[in-house]
């Protein structure tokens, strides 16, 4: 059988009591539930459960930082390099500035034995060869890497193949032998692979590609030509009605099971199904980081897509879990020494949006200002900022600003970002800050190391072509005693989107901070409200709130459909707040959350029509303390 049970993987999810409190309370009966969804489940997966579902370990409180072969080298990686660049990671430090993982990519595999272990490539990884270890084994090369203070991170698949074999076919490091000794991918070893890969080869980290189940489908060449077996693919590229995201969900769910028995509570967990089979949606509830696009390629474009893949999904990133818009391309291409404008703004937006910085370059001989880029400790401890909110991004043409909350009062940073060829100006105001009106605040050019004026109201920049400047601000919160929801995303998490399976058009999200899941701005009878988070109805939103919180409220809007929409507040499973609003209408809800640990907002449908659940806002949802 290829498929777990994600019912039975699922995390949170509501108990028979719970359902059982739900139907007692009448609630079950006036839910409306999607069409395409079965009842039963719908309602279980509406069902307050008090808890925050996200794959929970203690591993990547803040972004993964480290090296990565894959960007620098591809397949013509050796032990050789991949120990020089660690070595170099702690020589022209780095990695005392947070780079810690050194990964090794695709390519190690030599073969699956009949007994179903793995087989190292001791070509590629001399130290593999070991007395007593036919297979070879991976602790001195981990007993090395951990010496110089650094962990370990290896790769695998989910499927019985590896991306390398199917889209690297002349790479000297590909697996050899028999079609099976050739699927070294981990479908069907979950439990085998981690043991040995945590357990045995004191590995910390794990980054499982997916081509596997997306490229080895039966009209392939590699397949037809009899070198491969056929994969009735998971994964058809950009297409969800021909995938099927739940078996990939569910691979991953069994492989972070095995991960977290032999690799404990540190170890880390990337998928790396590149945004497909909405991974993006469930990879928080799978793994520690997720791919959100395809490879990033060496060129401009390439990283604006990679940008837009995850810019919008604020509301999916918190501490141990991350939008991943893959490894950097700082040093290549448009990134290389000749284009440092394009390295810093890429380092820029991949601080302000909280992703992983995996290096891709052969740093045994990296240029000074490419180091200088990669280790400006200023920009990474944006990153790394322990709040794990991810930036809030406003769009005005190629102008773009990404407004993140930091940890402490009134702490911001923002990223002006320049994504064209022509000179732009950018503007963020004292609303997006949260700061209250005519205050001043602090202002720091965390590039350049210089503080700036102070500034009062709005900050405009002028940006020429590809560049972003990225600022730290100390400013006067415009409420003392209240936090709103746009300022803590790191707490937030979508528990049910509402859409089930079904895509989304082109650049939608399903949940959105301050607007709606289509990026339209939360209007209702004429009224804006510039503050709160989108999302569809028949969903149901889980936030931190530690205790530390007295009251919620919010005005929720109904931004489309008919009939109507009821919307419910839970603290800690308790029912504390409740209204319904029409379509197109706006209501009001205040609710007493004091000592909840977690709290969640549901909201459901009165009925069923049209392609997709309405679009709905907790507008203005803000926490008193
Ligand atoms: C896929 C991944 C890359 C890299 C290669 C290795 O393309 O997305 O990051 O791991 O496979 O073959």
């Amino acid at each position: 059988m290829k498929t777990g049970s994600i019912k039975h993987a699922r995390q949170g999810g509501p108990g028979r009591r719970a359902l059982a409190n739900w139907a007692a309370s009448g609630l079950l009966l006036c839910a409306a539930i999607p069409a395409q969804v079965q009842a039963e489940d719908a309602q279980a997966a509406l069902s307050p459960s008090g808890e925050y579902s996200v794959y929970e370990t203690e591993a990547a409180q803040t972004p993964p930082m480290g090296w990565n072969p894959w960007n620098a080298f591809r397949t013509d990686v050796d032990e050789q390099k991949i120990r020089g660049s660690a070595e170099a990671l702690v020589n022209n430090g780095l990695a005392q500035l947070g780079y810690r993982y050194v990964n090794i990519d695709d390519g190690w595999a030599l073969q699956r034995r009949d007994d179903g272990s793995l087989k190292i490539h001791d070509t590629m990884f001399p130290s593999a060869v070991v007395d007593g270890h036919p297979n070879g084994s991976f602790v001195p090369f981990t007993d090395f890497i951990h010496s110089l203070g650094l962990k370990a991170g290896l790769y695998t698949d989910i499927g019985h193949n590896t991306c390398a074999q199917r889209w690297d076919a002349t790479s000297p490091n590909l697996p050899v032998g028999s079609i099976a000794e050739r699927q070294v991918g981990s479908m069907d070893h979950a439990e085998q692979d981690m043991k040995t890969i945590f357990g045995t080869w004191g590995f910390d980290y794990v980054k499982i590609d997916a081509c596997g189940v997306a490229d080895y489908a039966p009209d392939v060449e590699p397949v037809q030509s009899g070198r491969f077996n056929v994969f009735p693919p998971y994964i058809v590229r950009g297409d969800i009605p021909n995938s099927d995201p739940d078996a990939v969900e569910a691979l991953y769910a069994d492989l972070g099971t095995a991960i977290k028995e032999w690799g404990g509570d540190d170890a880390v967990l990337s998928i790396c199904a590149w945004g497909e089979a909405l991974s993006p949606r469930w990879g928080n509830k799978r793994g520690n980081l997720w791919r959100t696009s395809p490879d990033i390629e060496f060129h401009w474009e390439s990283m604006l897509r990679n940008i837009d893949s995850a810019v919008d999904r604020t509301l999916y990133a918190g501490p141990g879990h991350w939008n991943d818009p893959d490894m950097l391309a700082i040093g290549h291409g448009d990134f290389d020494e000749n284009h440092l404008t394009e390295a810093r703004a890429h380092m820029s937006m991949w601080a302000i949006m909280a992703s992983p910085l995996l290096i891709g370059y052969d740093l045994r001989d990296a240029p000074q200002p490419l180091l200088d880029i990669l280790g400006n400790r200023e920009v990474i401890a944006i990153d790394q900022d322990a709040a794990g909110n991810q930036g809030v991004p406003y769009r005005d043409g190629e102008a773009m600003v990404v407004v993140r909350t930091l940890a402490g009062d009134g702490a911001r940073a923002v990223v002006f970002f320049n994504r064209g060829d022509e000179p732009v100006s950018a503007t963020v105001d004292w609303t997006q800050l949260g700061f209250a009106p005519g205050s001043e605040a602090s202002v720091r050019d965390v590039w350049t190391h210089e503080n700036l004026a102070a500034a009062k109201g709005a900050i405009s920049v002028d940006l020429g072509a590809h560049e972003a400047r990225l600022f730290r601000l100390k400013g006067t919160p415009a409420d003392a005693d209240a936090v709103w929801l746009d300022e803590m995303p790191g707490r937030i998490n979508v528990a049910v989107d509402g859409i089930g399976n079904h895509s989304l058009p082109e650049g939608w999200v399903p949940a959105r901070v301050a607007v709606a899941p289509d990026g339209s701005a939360f209007v209702s009878q004429g009224t804006s409200f510039a503050k709160g988070i989108g999302l569809f109805a028949n969903s149901r939103v889980e936030i931190r709130t530690d205790g530390e919180f007295a009251k919620f409220d919010a005005s929720p809007l109904v931004l489309n459909g008919s009939g109507s929409v009821r919307f419910l507040v839970y603290a800690d499973r308790k029912l504390v707040g409740e209204t319904t609003v029409k379509a197109g209408k706006s209501g009001k809800i205040s609710a007493d959350i004091s000592s909840a640990q977690v709290f969640e907002l549901v909201a459901i449908a009165s009925s069923v029509g049209g392609e997709r659940p309405p679009m709905i806002a907790w507008a203005d949802a803000k926490l008193q303390r």
